[in-house]
């Protein structure tokens, strides 16, 4: 035993899950100011769901065992196939367009680096029964929207935009055949950082036109263009970006095909997503456009660490109760009865010294101290503000049941210490 987590999980201790949760906040706040409805699949699924429909290297990534009852099953790599599975199976119960997210945390057997673990959890957003570009315009807002609420801007991060279908009909016009295309695919997916022997060596006769296409500023399809004019009008012209180079790794996209990279460069993608109207289908017979995308949080939060935009969540109790051993049982219904009327309260469970309880309280971030010291026999407490260290008093009284109430109440404190 090592004390650590295998290679590349991760243990998430409360300041990084802190971080974490403020990262999720922000996901869930777009996506409901955006009409996205939560939904969840479940971690384990089958096999097959992935080999038939994800593409070579995500396939070659995967956790998968043969379970008790002899069923070969996969910890999913990814979520898209789940939700067409779902959709699949229940589309007739929801109107169109349906518009989905989730949060899950995903498993693929990686070389661990910075920023890709073997798992991550997964923003996804999805919209089904929509044809036009107005689905990958909405998606596109989307994203922009929850990276904004993380304080990220356009001189940040940019939303590479391009089309699966430009380079399908391209590829065709230079002989490529429909089983060849995958393949081709893949190769463009990871000739970034590549040479130019490189580029020779693994395209062949294509790299002279795929170098020339990308170099044609005019290289375009009036899906990209009408995708555009959408996120414009949403007003984040300035995240979007034309860049044929993006044409994303799985198997089923089929159109419009997007990632959002850092503007320096320096990070992999943290989002990728794009049309894949032919998915569906292969789960139920009905025909129904999808397009959707997922944003990881591993490159996410490096991103952030490095703009210095770490979400923080004041985790810091609002009230901390600090008692003599006569007032135990007070302090306990103190504790009970704030807590019950919405207030973030702690105290020290070991009772320790009055001195100790307090070095807790700050310890701990606490606003305020309450003391029940021996004048609470009186019916008398004392309210201190641990930053500024100013005191005053006040009441409190017993109600039936054990509930107290404090006179004057909380909001008023700020008054009580300042008089
Ligand atoms: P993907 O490009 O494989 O797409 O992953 C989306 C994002 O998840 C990546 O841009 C990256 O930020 C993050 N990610 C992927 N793998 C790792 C990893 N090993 N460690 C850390 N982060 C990672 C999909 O998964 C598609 N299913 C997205 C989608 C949804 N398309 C349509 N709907």
């Amino acid at each position: 035993m090592t004390g650590q987590p295998l290679p590349g999980f991760r243990d998430f201790y409360p300041e990084e899950h802190r971080a974490l949760r403020g990262i999720f906040a922000a996901w869930r706040e777009a996506s409901r100011r955006s009409g996205f409805a939560e939904y969840e699949g479940p971690e384990l699924e089958s096999l097959d769901l992935y080999t038939e429909k994800s593409g070579d290297e995500i396939v070659g990534q995967i956790y998968h065992f043969r379970d008790k009852g002899d069923r070969e099953v996969a910890l999913r790599p990814e979520l898209t196939p789940t939700l067409a599975r779902m959709v699949a199976a229940r589309h007739r119960h929801y109107r169109k367009p349906i518009k989905w997210f989730s949060i899950p945390r995903l498993f693929r057997y990686e070389r661990p680096q910075r920023g890709r673990q073997r798992e991550h959890f997964q923003w996804n957003c999805d919209m089904v029964g929509e044809k036009s570009a107005a689905a990958e315009a909405e998606l596109i807002g989307t994203l922009v929207l929850g990276l904004s609420l993380l304080g990220l801007g356009p001189s940040d991060v940019v939303v590479k935009v391009s089309d699966r279908g430009w380079w399908d009909r391209f590829l065709e016009g230079h002989g490529v055949k429909e089983n060849q295309k995958a393949e081709v695919f893949k190769v463009l997916d990871k000739l970034e950082d590549a040479t130019e022997d490189e580029w020779n060596k693994k395209l062949g006769s294509l790299a002279g036109p795929v170098r020339q296409a990308l170099g044609a500023k005019d290289a375009h399809s009036s899906g990209l263009e009408e995708v555009r004019q959408g996120v414009a009008a949403l007003g984040y012209a300035e995240w979007f970006e034309v860049d044929l180079r993006v044409v994303r790794g799985l198997a089923y996209y089929t159109g419009v095909v997007f990632e959002v990279h850092d503007r320096a460069g320096k990070f992999r993608a943290v989002a990728g997503g794009g049309r894949y109207d032919a998915l569906l289908k292969k789960f139920g017979g009905e025909d129904l456009p999808a397009a959707g995308f997922g944003m990881g949080d591993a490159v996410l939060a490096e991103l952030l660490a490095e703009k210095k935009l770490v979400p923080a969540e004041v985790p810091a109790p609002g009230i901390f109760v600090v008692a003599e051993l006569a007032q135990r049982p007070l302090a306990l219904q103190l504790v009970g009865s704030l807590r019950r009327a919405g207030q973030v309260v702690d105290y020290d469970p070991g009772h320790g010294k009055w001195a100790k309880q307090l070095e807790l309280a700050e310890a701990k971030g606490a606003r305020w101290a309450l003391l029940a010291g021996r004048e609470a026999a009186q019916g008398k407490l004392t309210v201190k503000e641990l930053a500024t260290r100013k005191q005053g008093e006040i009441g409190y009284e017993a109600g039936p049941g054990g509930a107290i109430s404090l006179v004057p109440g909380v909001g008023e404190w700020p008054k009580v210490i300042a008089s």
